[in-house]
């Protein structure tokens, strides 16, 4: 059926009058502390922080807020069409499911509930490359729904071949190719507590279900080098038995003598990303995949060009939700130039510091063709697992139908520049 945002609002109202309250909170800043509350606190910090003083994630929102709308009265928009067409499907509403990693600090149903989520309401999601469950599990729920894989390009080539060969396989329709997760940002609030939750095994499912993976961590040489870092604690000991515990295959002490879990730990530190990277490996990518390929973490137009003339078929402006670099532009602000420098050759998504309809109401504006929520979802999937992350997607896509209506717009075409002033 037909997602209808009044219908949405009227729902929530009527229940209301019935005595019952929505449990995910509609306000960002309410849903952000629900959260929080049914969070661990090294979970919170991990999907909550950013770079050094988190001044980008600020500059997110102050990016927004420095645009405002222009509406247009008496248009006609009793009927709106808020569904666009993107590498061949047709989407609902210009709305993805951004790439989160480690999604299990939120929620055990962590990628597989949002794979129920999104595809439920027909919105793509993009299967991170740090998720908790394999891309063919979140895949197996979504029926014929269109799904993206994002890639961190590993220092194996072998392994990079196989994620892409196996997103192909399990009917993802395009790759995102993340460029800013070189190393990890500079990151206080989990660097305070100590935490990285990739050390627990957390946030390696495609790795640990992949073949050459497997392949790697079996290797005899590999396996001597592993040696005990940094001695023993009591707590080292009870991170090593949840670590061990989350594998599967054997027994405790024949998955500790086979030293599989620690293997794979220790693998993925060593090989996750390759900071050498340069745009001439792009052919790579191209060579061993048929799939359209989108670059994520474009900030400037310079960048944007090369995209451009090394073949890439998108681009995701974003600066990771401000995790990675302090002090960063805005992603809303760089969306501008970018757009400006494509010139319509390919799409243009965005993301980091949606919060609302208005927000995804301006970024299409400014020229993007859709928008990837983020913290939003990860923050319903804590609250209420697949109906939260379900509960946050149809308001944001509520509320953006009804921004786009009120402002005299009655399909995506009609919302252009002139409906925003000029910062
Ligand atoms: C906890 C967390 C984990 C993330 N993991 C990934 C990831 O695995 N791959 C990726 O490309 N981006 C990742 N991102 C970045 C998101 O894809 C997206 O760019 C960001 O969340 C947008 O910012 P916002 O959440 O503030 O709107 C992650 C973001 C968060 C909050």
């Amino acid at each position: 059926m037909k997602f209808e945002a009044t219908k949405r609002q009227k729902d929530i109202y009527l229940q209301g009058f019935a005595g019952t309250k929505p449990v995910v909170p509609v306000r960002f800043d309410k849903l952000e502390a629900m959260a929080k509350q049914k969070m661990s606190k090294e979970a919170f910090a991990y999907i909550a922080g950013g770079a050094g003083l988190e001044s980008t994630m600020e500059n997110n929102r102050r990016g927004f807020d420095a645009y405002q709308i222009i509406p247009s009265m008496l248009q006609d928009v009793a009927k709106r069409d808020t569904s666009i067409q993107l590498f061949g499907y047709q989407l609902p509403a210009p709305i993805l499911t951004a790439p989160i990693g480690v999604l299990e600090l939120a929620h055990p149903g962590a990628d597989i509930d949002v794979a129920r989520a999104a595809s439920g309401l027909g919105l793509p999601m993009i299967f991170s490359n740090q998720a908790s469950f394999p891309m063919e599990k979140c895949a197996a729920q979504m029926g014929s729904s269109p799904r993206w894989f994002q890639l961190y390009w590993s220092k194996s080539d072998e392994l990079t071949k196989s994620l892409l060969h196996r997103a192909a396989d399990c009917g993802c329709s395009a790759i995102v190719l993340t460029l800013d997760t070189t190393m990890l940002g500079w990151r206080p609030r989990d660097l305070d507590l100590a935490y990285l939750p990739f050390l627990g095994g957390m946030g390696i499912a495609q790795y640990v279900s992949d073949p050459i993976f497997q392949e790697m961590i079996r290797d005899p040489a590999f396996l001597a080098s592993i040696t005990n870092e940094g001695g023993f604690s009591i707590r080292k000991l009870v991170n090593l038995i949840r670590l061990v515990n989350k594998f599967k295959g054997g027994s405790f002490f024949e998955k500790l003598r086979k030293k599989t879990p620690i293997a794979a730990v220790r693998k993925f530190t060593e090989i996750y990303s390759r900071p050498s990277i340069t745009w001439k490996e792009l052919a790579f990518l191209k060579k061993h995949s048929k799939l359209p390929i989108l670059l994520k973490g474009i900030l400037s137009a310079a960048d944007a060009k090369q995209a451009i003339e090394y073949g890439m078929d998108g681009i995701i402006v974003s600066n990771h939700g401000g995790r990675q670099i302090a002090g960063a532009i805005s992603a809303v602000k760089a969306l501008k130039g970018v757009v400006a420098a494509v010139d319509g050759k390919i799409p243009v998504l965005m993301d980091s510091g949606i919060r609302d309809g208005s927000d995804i109401f301006k970024a299409i504006a400014i020229g993007a063709k859709a928008v990837c929520i983020g913290r939003p979802y990860a923050y319903g999937l804590a609250i209420a697992g697949e109906a939260g992350v379900r509960e946050v997607l149809q308001n944001l896509m509520a509320d953006f139908e009804l921004t786009m209506g009120l402002c005299g717009c009655r399909t995506i075409k009609d919302i252009g520049p002139e409906k925003l002033t000029n910062p």
